[in-house]
């Protein structure tokens, strides 16, 4: 079988981690890189020589013969690559959120699916050891979980040099940019979709986000799960905590860190005991699982996880908070618009690509 020919485009902060990824990937070769960016292009270009390097996926696709791309780009301004991908018989693995509203993020859903084009979302913390064992606890001894508290509590300097700088000016970016992984993660440990979300966003004085660094929610579950949410990029100490308790029918699943510290305890345990966690390396198991589970699901072994499609119920959360803090009342995240097209057709914006199923298999 032949290796799964990938292009990246977008050579910032992300990239670094998922250029690390992909080299150690056996079955994935990385055939081009592309980004506008001079100095991100030449920086690129200096840690993986070998690798061509372009202006965009347009250029790369007229030169090089690639299988899928990963889209390590800023979620706004998309369009263009998506279109090109469909157009070139790319399968598309985008970094999280696949867009900055839900009805651009469902265009591109519906454009991939018209196309018949594998669009998979990069929620690496479904894949994180803690995430997968955290699931597991819930059908056993504990029994099924009824309520949650969860809580991410982040001073994050928005100035480091090694972090992206488009959140510092963003609408909603705390929402958008890291809720959307807790909402995702929410839907998933508790295989359940949201009917109800009552939310309040707000910006601390202190805050260095020109929008809300604050989110806090009162999320219900069509099983039943209510979750008290609280996430801050605004946190007024350095040092962060995150917190996810979950009560369950006998006890509780308790989370102590994002990427780890699982414990449970039953309702007469009289302290925690802990769960036994795989050694991890953060950013890059997570990373490589993900990619993995992309290329099985392209070679039809499994079926395509992280799909768009899915994905659009975690962005509705995020756009449901928005309009709730916004009017005061609670919001059916499931009741908003998908597209802008009301009623209307998918609109599709290129023809289907040929034969794009028998490129790689
Ligand atoms: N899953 C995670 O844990 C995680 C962590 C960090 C960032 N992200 C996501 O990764 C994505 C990228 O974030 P980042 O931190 O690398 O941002 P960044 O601003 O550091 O880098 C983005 C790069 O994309 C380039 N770019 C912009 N438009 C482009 C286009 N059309 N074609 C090619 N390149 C383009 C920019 O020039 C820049 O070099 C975002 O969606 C972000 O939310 C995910």
């Amino acid at each position: 079988m032949t290796a799964l020919r990938l292009i990246i485009v977008g050579l910032g902060a992300r990239s670094k981690f998922w250029l690390r990824v992909i080299a150690d990937q056996p079955g994935v070769t990385l055939l081009a890189m592309a980004d506008p960016d001079r100095a991100a292009r030449d920086r690129a270009q200096s840690e993986w020589p070998g690798v061509p390097v372009f202006r965009s996926l347009a250029e790369a696709v007229q030169s090089v013969d690639a299988d899928a791309v990963l889209l390590s780009t800023p979620p706004s301004g998309r369009h263009d690559d998506i279109e090109t991908a469909c157009g070139a018989g790319l399968a598309i693995l985008a970094e999280k959120p696949l867009a900055n509203s839900v009805a651009e993020a469902a265009r591109f859903v519906e454009l991939c699916e018209a196309t018949d084009t594998p669009l998979m979302v990069g929620l690496n913390f479904r894949y994180l050891p803690v995430t997968i064992a955290l699931r597991e606890l819930f059908s056993g001894p504990l029994g099924r979980p009824s309520f949650a508290r969860f809580s991410y509590e982040r001073w994050r300097d928005g100035h480091l040099p090694h972090i992206n700088k488009y959140p510092l000016t963003m609408g909603q970016p705390m929402l958008w940019e890291q809720s959307i992984h807790h909402f995702d993660l929410m839907r998933y440990v508790y295989d359940s979709e949201p009917v109800e979300i009552f939310a309040k966003t707000f910006n601390p004085p202190w805050s260095m986000y020109a929008d809300d660094a604050n989110v806090s929610a009162l999320i219900t579950f069509d099983n039943g799960v209510i979750v008290n949410y609280q996430g801050t990029w605004a946190a007024n100490w350095t040092q962060p905590q995150f917190t996810w308790r979950s009560e369950c029918a006998n006890g509780i699943a308790f989370q102590r860190d994002q990427f780890g510290a699982l414990g449970y305890a039953l309702r007469d345990d009289q302290s925690v005991t802990d769960v036994p966690l795989p050694d991890y390396r953060q950013w890059i198991d997570d990373a490589a699982l993900l990619l993995r589970r992309f290329v099985l699901a392209l070679k039809g072994e499994i079926a395509l996880e992280c799909t768009g499609r899915d994905h659009l119920k975690s962005l509705q959360m995020v756009q449901a908070s928005i309009i709730s803090s916004q009017r005061g009342e609670a919001i059916d995240p499931a009741g908003l618009e998908l597209s802008s097209q009301k009623g209307g057709r998918p609109e599709v914006l290129v023809p289907p690509a040929t034969q794009r199923t028998s490129k790689w298999q």
